[in-house]
């Protein structure tokens, strides 16, 4: 079995920018989605206003899915200020935020939007899995993130 290939200075800011840039535009989509809402108070549309399970979805699609884009942009913020090589648990604890970021919202949004009598859809079940992979990427940015 090959060891990982060595993580250059280049390979940590490249990592960083991409965290960035892809918070920027979760942050987008999950602030649209909260545009969407707002229109839907607007017109008092019922089929949301109405139906208490799929405004609690939807309203925590919406509020994970802003506050987790925040919490990617100001990681990789700091992977940008505080560069390292060879600290794989970097890329690990990035790619387990990111999913959180995409899994936890599409499950609650998911979940909103089949609803079955008081009950979110199946759909719901992506957000546990997004919730233990945030659990760990933040568990290991607590437990390995020093200024460099
Ligand atoms: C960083 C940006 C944002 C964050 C962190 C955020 C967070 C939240 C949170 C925590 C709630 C739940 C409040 C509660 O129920 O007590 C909420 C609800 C809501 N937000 Fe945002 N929000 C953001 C941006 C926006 C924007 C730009 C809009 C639209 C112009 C918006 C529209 C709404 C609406 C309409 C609700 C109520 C949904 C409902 O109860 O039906 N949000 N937001």
């Amino acid at each position: 079995m090959t060891s990982p290939e060595p993580t250059t200075i280049a390979d940590d800011r490249h990592l960083a920018s991409f965290n960035i840039r892809f918070g920027w535009i979760a942050l987008l989509v999950y602030v649209l989605l909260g545009l969407g809402l707002e229109a839907i108070h607007g017109f008092k549309l019922g089929w949301y206003l109405e139906h208490e399970t799929r405004r609690l979805m939807w309203t925590l699609a919406h509020a994970h899915g802003a506050l987790l884009s925040l919490i990617v942009i100001v990681h990789g913020a700091l992977l940008w200020l505080w560069p390292a090589t060879d600290e794989p648990w970097r890329r690990v604890a990035s790619a387990c935020l990111l999913a959180a970021t995409v899994l936890l919202p599409a499950g609650f949004f998911l979940g909103g939007a089949f609803i079955y009598g008081g009950d979110p859809g199946v759909g719901v079940a992506l957000a546990p899995v997004g919730a233990i992979a945030l659990v760990v990427g933040v568990a290991l940015t607590a437990r390995n993130l020093r200024p460099s």
